[in-house]
């Protein structure tokens, strides 16, 4: 479904790609015995019957509900933004996001704009207990309560946390919120591809069948082979780190695709930013970037490498329509689809900046659906998986995100700290 291509063969000799790759295949039996791997086999093992609840629970929010607020942050909050930025929201609930910032004035925003509107919340957090969405969740709740009374107003909460422990776990018993799971064995990073992601992307209309179903098309082409493109991709990105190439862009040229760039950059930066090590995750969104970052990329500093997500066909156009006085002399493009030239964009970026020596591997998706985002989400979660292996650091933990929280926590005077 998704292929690579590159141009490492500019900068890595074909001995030391090879190299690279036996030592990614090494380590292939581990993506099923370490820790925190259930995301593996999460597009085959989902749980169904918590799928068919979620199904339901979304078709009771269309139906009582013009806006559903997402609580949550990192893990708990980009896979089903990017998803929905993506895909679109359809017009029975509008999604909004909450809990993933300590702004003030953005919150107040989001209250005012819900004075006139039915809705409902969903919060999610794997712990149960991360400060930003725990704020936010007491204040939307009392706005809930206030709104709806207690009966109704806990039967408009759903709760997406730990199957077993956590305040958030612990408080949705004792209030009767619908509860669905954040399994034991995947990270927030991960869980996209779990009820964290699959109660708002369905509420948002998005088609999480599809979903879902590109997410195991794209794991039976990774597990059936160990010569797949996601390997290749891991092993290509640690090679170019190998020459000193060690900040990656992730570059799109479909804004829609802001927050998916967003998402990765999470994955990538949360999986392999340790022990001193890894490659510095960023991205842009092109054509605007080019206008921006463009110059840096072109001809700045020679450390840094490019993926780029080249879609083969649009989801939509618009056909650029002749003008008779053609005072801008654009009638050379009248008649030809805006995709056809973002498209050229894309063809001439990439050659500009292959010449100006920032290796570019290009990743080509049929289309911009709920299967294919589902494929390029395996497609990542893979990659990153061999990539931390490559490094010899664990994808699966954030050692480094609990040093603020320690600060915070004592400059607020948190009893214990
Ligand atoms: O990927 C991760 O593990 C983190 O980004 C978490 O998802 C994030 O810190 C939120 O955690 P929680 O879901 O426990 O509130």
């Amino acid at each position: 479904m998704i292929k690579i291509a590159s141009d490492i063969d500019k900068y890595v000799t074909a001995a030391e790609l090879k190299e690279k790759q036996a030592a990614a295949k090494k380590l292939l039996p581990r993506l099923k015995t370490d820790d925190m791997t259930g995301w593996v086999d999460q597009p085959i093992n989902y749980d169904k019957a918590e799928f068919a609840r979620i199904k339901a629970a979304a078709q009771k929010i269309n139906s009582d509900s013009d806006v559903l607020v997402c609580i949550g942050i990192g893990g708990s909050y980009l896979g089903h933004k990017a998803v929905i930025e993506a895909l679109g929201n359809g017009p029975d609930t509008l999604i909004i996001f909450a809990g993933n910032n300590l702004g003030p004035a953005v919150l107040n925003q989001k209250l005012k704009f819900l004075e006139d509107k039915e809705w409902s919340i969903n919060v999610i957090s794997k712990s149960g207990t991360t400060t930003e969405p725990a704020i936010a969740f007491r204040i939307f709740k009392q706005k809930l309560l206030e709104k709806y009374g207690e009966e109704e107003a806990f039967k408009r909460i759903y709760a997406t946390t730990d199957a077993a422990k956590g305040a958030l776990h612990d408080e949705s018993v004792k209030n009767g919120y619908e509860m669905f799971v954040v399994p034991d064995d995947i990270g927030g990073r991960y869980s996209v591809l779990t009820a964290v992601g699959f109660l708002p992307i369905a509420v948002a209309g998005i088609d999480i069948d599809e979903l879902i179903a590109g997410a195991a098309a794209e794991r039976e082409k990774c597990l059936s082979s160990n010569e797949n493109d996601a390997l290749t991709y891991a092993v290509t990105r640690n090679c170019l780190l190998d020459k000193n190439f060690d900040i990656e862009i992730l570059a799109s040229f479909e804004p829609e695709l802001r927050f998916f760039s967003e998402w990765w950059t999470q994955l990538f930066a949360e999986s392999e930013g340790k022990g001193h090590k890894g490659i510095y995750p960023s991205y842009v969104v092109n054509t605007t970037s080019l206008h921006s970052m463009g110059q840096y990329i072109q001809d700045g500093r020679r450390n840094l490498f490019e993926t780029v997500l080249s879609f083969k066909d649009s989801k939509s156009d618009y056909t650029i329509p002749s003008d008779p006085v053609n005072a801008d002399g654009l009638n050379f493009l009248a008649g030809k689809e805006l995709s056809f030239v973002n498209e050229k964009a894309l063809e001439a970026t990439v050659a500009a900046h292959r010449s100006g020596g920032t290796p570019v591997i290009i990743l080509e998706i049929p289309n911009l659906s709920a299967k294919s985002l589902g494929a390029l989400i395996y497609f990542f979660e893979y990659a990153v998986g061999i990539s931390g292996m490559l490094l010899g650091v664990n994808p699966y933990d954030q050692p480094g995100v609990e040093e603020y929280k320690n600060n915070m926590f004592r400059l607020l005077g948190k009893p214990g700290y």
